[in-house]
């Protein structure tokens, strides 16, 4: 699979801005990026402590037994290590750091040497004068690809050195795979056994640094063909090692911990008492219970597969899109390390050459390469070399990884005219050093926006992943056979992208998730209800703003209150809940949206226009009072999210209030309907989508919402107008059908995460990269030549059955084998929309037979990237090949109402895709 192996499930907001303001922001901090503050900066490229949690590392994070001795926690962490690595016991610690100095405070003494592969010979060992030494093969530097095993250790000069001082003088060998030092090359499973064979020669006791030994097992498997898991092999390597040390914020994923651990009794005893002197207790070592939980899931989703497999994908993505721009860079298992001299060769040392590039790659790019330790290290030997961008695990997509190589691929091209920088004081660690540029007006040159290559990215950074499951064809043809041929009936364990609905199905952002933490739950008045109708108050501009638990129950009071039996509602198609309650209500429904819209092949931009002739002609028959309300919706769902234009919304707005016929609308997607005005109306390209639904709500009186779809939120729906009197029957339903007027059945959480929800949609960024997700969607299955419904709308894609199956009769759903196709091939599940949806008719009993035969594929809002847009482009490609093999349904279990949720179905013929 080239896509995520997993969906989103929470995001946080990237920040945006121009490279003036991020100069200024470098200035402010003496030029040196270690001290920009992290929402200055857009791609913070160091994988410690860096990556995305899963969904299960979260729920970890909630299960901490704070316990000061004997943590429940402690003891999971241990049954996962010793069941997943072979571990029997350990030395939890607070991170890397607190392990070494565990293994230094007890396995060195004064002058003894400590042989490594570090890359980098500071910190802990010298300062308790220590004498490191680094034994890493002369060519560690050079190696520009994982192959080589650049972090191998030179056996020769090893045993050399062992035999020429003995056990006295060495207190132990120190071998770290992936070290960060070497740029995370790895190291070969038959150089660790060389190394640890010459130990146990010179009963030198053999330490093994284990926080990137999964990346390292899969190179070692992907370059040897070995047939083992890369968990295996983890396996493998700790069985070797005397000494065990790992720093949890590596292959664990989590944000601190680490542990220490030996075989051997004497030293485990010694490192047992020694954690209570600088760590804490040894059942909790510096973490909490909830870090350690966090820990014990990230070790245990160490044995799947496909997220190293993923991160070693991306890491690839980076450097080979690097190389295609001609980037001199090298590529380690944990990113890529920019060759600085050939960047900048016009500078010398004293021009701090390695600080300049990372300020440049920060001020035209936002990316803040890794520099920290031990200042010495990066201005002088193989650590001025490189500049190190370490990709976080799961933390970026793939078109972000594109942007960022786009980004320093600019730097690169243009960095003859950069100037070089001059240090105050030359202090011990970088984050103490400060500069100021030798010339101030070309300290950096980067091209202007015309000039940038282009990219288009998410612009979120992932927090929360979800795994998905990739089942095998075989295994989602069963599946659809269980399922009835219906894709409502599948379990959504068995899909790899769920494109059945954007309703509920949005990621949250963290924003949302901290208001959630901090709340009274109270069915009464409390903040978050007064705030929540405030800002909508505010926004929308409605004098009203009712909270209700979902869209249809806004629908349900609606229409209870304002339509009398027998009047008209007009609309622009409709949507299957908002009908139903208008019927319900003893109301009319009339279709009046422009003819266009049931056109799939037209182009009219505006497919969610109100042919005001259509309209007149309602009023005209009937006369005003008995028109009930018009019910306008914006970015017309049925239609395939069609939005209306300003113009119209104007016209339609007129019309009502010469006849004094309230305007509502549902506004479920009025932010997405005022993205496709700046988009496609030349006179608001320039206006913020917030003035622009300001201005475009305006026109209304009121409006129902399902808040589960622009307004960001799993649940939650809202009804507002601007008349007291007709509030005031709104709330008296509301009292009776849903809950508290101060909840409308929601709990103070859900009204937060709502409000939040809805200022993160009127994000122009955000809502500029959701139409263009769908926009990309249409327009590469339209250029692959799949028959869609014209033009693109904003929150899905309609495939055209009928045309995409055109050999099958429509009395044999061609809709329906068509999404059950798509799942088989793809295992992507979509949604009919035609003959099974539409029912039959009750007098003549025959199916209504629909004009538009359609599946939808939804698009879920932050879930998916757009590599797994790309996934499904080549699935449905794939598929559109084998078309000839999909035969029609037959109907084996037809329920009386609403048929398609429950219908089940046999193919005519055997499929053979
Ligand atoms: N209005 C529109 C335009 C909708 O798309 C929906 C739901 C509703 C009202 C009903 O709101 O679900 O919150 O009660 N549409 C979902 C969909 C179900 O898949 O299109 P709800």
């Amino acid at each position: 699979m080239l896509a995520e192996p997993y969906k989103i499930k929470e995001v946080k907001h990237l920040p945006k801005l121009e490279s003036h303001e991020r100069w200024n922001l470098l200035k402010s901090v003496g030029f040196n990026t270690f001290h920009v503050m992290s929402e200055h900066v857009t791609f913070d490229m160091v994988a410690q402590g860096m990556s995305a949690w899963t969904q299960e590392q979260k729920a970890g994070y909630m299960i901490g037994d704070e316990a000061y001795a004997g943590s429940r926690n402690y003891l999971g962490l241990l049954k996962t290590a010793k069941e997943l690595l072979g571990i029997e016991r350990m030395v939890p610690t607070h991170n890397g750091i607190g392990a070494e100095k565990l293994l230094v405070t007890t396995m060195l003494t004064e002058g003894q040497i400590v042989a490594h592969n570090r890359g980098r010979s500071e910190g802990l060992v010298p300062f308790n004068k220590g004498e490191p030494v680094d034994v890493t093969s002369a060519t560690a530097a050079e190696h520009t690809a994982p192959e080589h095993f650049g972090g191998n250790i030179d056996t020769k000069r090893l045993n050399e050195l062992l035999e020429a001082n003995g056990k006295e003088k060495v207190a132990y060998v120190h071998m770290e795979a992936c070290p960060d030092g070497w740029n995370s090359q790895p190291v070969s499973m038959a150089n660790i056994k060389e190394v640890k064979e010459i130990c146990n020669k010179h009963h030198v006791p053999f330490v093994f640094d284990i926080s990137n030994a999964l990346i390292n097992a899969w190179w070692n498997i992907r370059v040897e063909k070995i047939q083992k898991k890369p968990i295996e092999l983890v396996r493998e390597m700790v069985e070797m090692a005397d000494i065990i040390v790992a720093d949890a914020s590596q292959d664990c994923r989590t944000d601190v911990g680490g542990f220490i651990t030996s075989n051997n009794e004497e030293y485990f005893e010694k490192m047992r008492n020694q954690v209570v002197v600088f760590e804490g207790l040894h059942t909790y070592g510096g973490m909490t219970g909830r870090a350690m939980e966090v820990f014990k899931v990230g070790m245990q989703e160490m044995a799947r597969d496909e997220y190293v497999e993923w991160y070693e994908t991306q890491v690839e993505h980076l450097y080979e899109t690097l190389k295609s721009f001609g980037v001199p860079c090298f590529r380690g298992c944990k990113g890529v390390a920019l060759d600085v001299e050939k960047f900048l060769p016009q500078l010398k040392d004293a021009d701090f050459p390695k600080f300049v590039l990372a300020a440049a790659l920060y001020i035209h790019g936002g990316i803040r390469p890794r520099i920290d330790g031990e200042l010495k290290y990066h201005t002088s030997g193989d650590g001025k070399k490189t500049v190190n961008l370490e990709v976080p695990r799961m933390g970026y997509t793939q078109d972000q990884l594109s942007e960022i190589a786009a980004c320093v691929a600019d730097v690169f091209d243009n960095c003859e005219n950069i100037s070089g920088l001059k240090a105050f004081g030359e202090p011990e660690f970088v984050d103490q050093i400060s500069f100021e540029p030798q010339r101030q007006r070309l300290f950096v040159s980067f091209p202007s926006k015309d000039e940038r290559r282009h990219s288009v990215c998410e612009p979120h950074k992932i927090a929360i992943i979800e795994p998905v499951n990739v089942v095998d064809k075989e295994t989602r043809r069963k599946s659809m056979e269980r399922a009835g041929y219906n894709t409502f009936l599948l379990d959504s364990e068995d899909i790899v992208i769920d494109l059945l609905t954007d309703s509920g199905t949005t990621a949250m952002s963290s924003y949302q998730w901290e208001g959630m933490t901090n709340t009274h739950d109270t069915p009464y008045s409390s903040h978050q209800f007064v705030e929540l109708a405030e800002e909508f108050r505010e926004i929308l501009g409605f004098d009203h703003c009712i909270p209700t638990h979902q869209g249809r129950a806004a629908e349900h009071i609606m229409s209870q209150t304002m339509i009398e039996p027998g009047q008209l509602v007009p609309g622009n198609m409709y949507f299957t809940t908002t009908k139903l309650h208008q019927e319900m209500a003893g109301g009319l429904f009339r279709d009046v949206i422009v003819e266009e819209a049931h056109d799939p092949e037209s182009e009219f931009p505006w497919k969610g226009n109100i042919d005001i002739k259509k309209l007149q002609a309602c009023i005209d028959e009937k006369g005003p009072e008995m028109v009930a309300y018009v019910s306008f919706e914006m970015a017309v769902n049925m239609a395939g999210g069609q939005p209306f234009s300003m113009q119209n919304v104007k016209d339609v707005s007129e019309l009502c209030r010469k006849h004094n016929i309230p305007l509502m609308f549902d506004a479920t997607r009025c932010v997405e309907n005022s993205r496709m005005i700046q988009l496609k109306d030349a006179e608001y390209k320039h206006t913020p989508v917030e003035d622009i639904l300001r201005e475009m709500i305006s026109y209304g009186d009121g409006c129902t919402v399902s808040c589960k779809k622009d307004f960001m939120v799993n649940m939650g729906g809202l009804l507002a107008c601007n008349n007291d009197d007709l509030a005031e029957k709104f709330r008296r339903m509301l009292r009776i059908w849903e809950g508290e007027v101060t909840t409308g059945g929601m709990d103070p959480k859900d009204m937060e995460a709502l409000r939040r929800g809805f200022l993160d949609s009127l994000n122009d960024d955000y809502i500029e990269a959701r139409v263009a997700q769908t926009q990309e969607l249409g327009r590469k299955l339209k250029e692959a030549g799949i028959p869609i419904v014209n033009p693109p709308g904003t929150h899905a894609i309609f495939l055209n059955a009928r045309e995409f199956l055109s050999h099958v009769d429509q009395e044999e759903y061609p809709a329906q084998a068509l999404a059950s196709a798509i799942f088989i091939e793809t295992g992507v599940r979509a949604m009919e929309r035609g003959n099974v949806s539409k029912g039959r008719n009750p007098e003549t009993g025959e199916n209504y037979k629909p004009a538009l035969e359609l599946v939808r594929l939804t698009i879920p809002r932050r879930a998916y990237t757009n590599a797994h847009m790309d996934f499904v482009v080549e699935g449905i490609k794939r598929l559109w090949e084998e078309r000839k093999n999909i035969s029609g349904l037959k109907m084996v279990y037809e329920p009386k109402v609403l048929r398609f949720f429950q219908a089940r179905f046999e193919p005519k013929t055997t499929w053979n895709f």
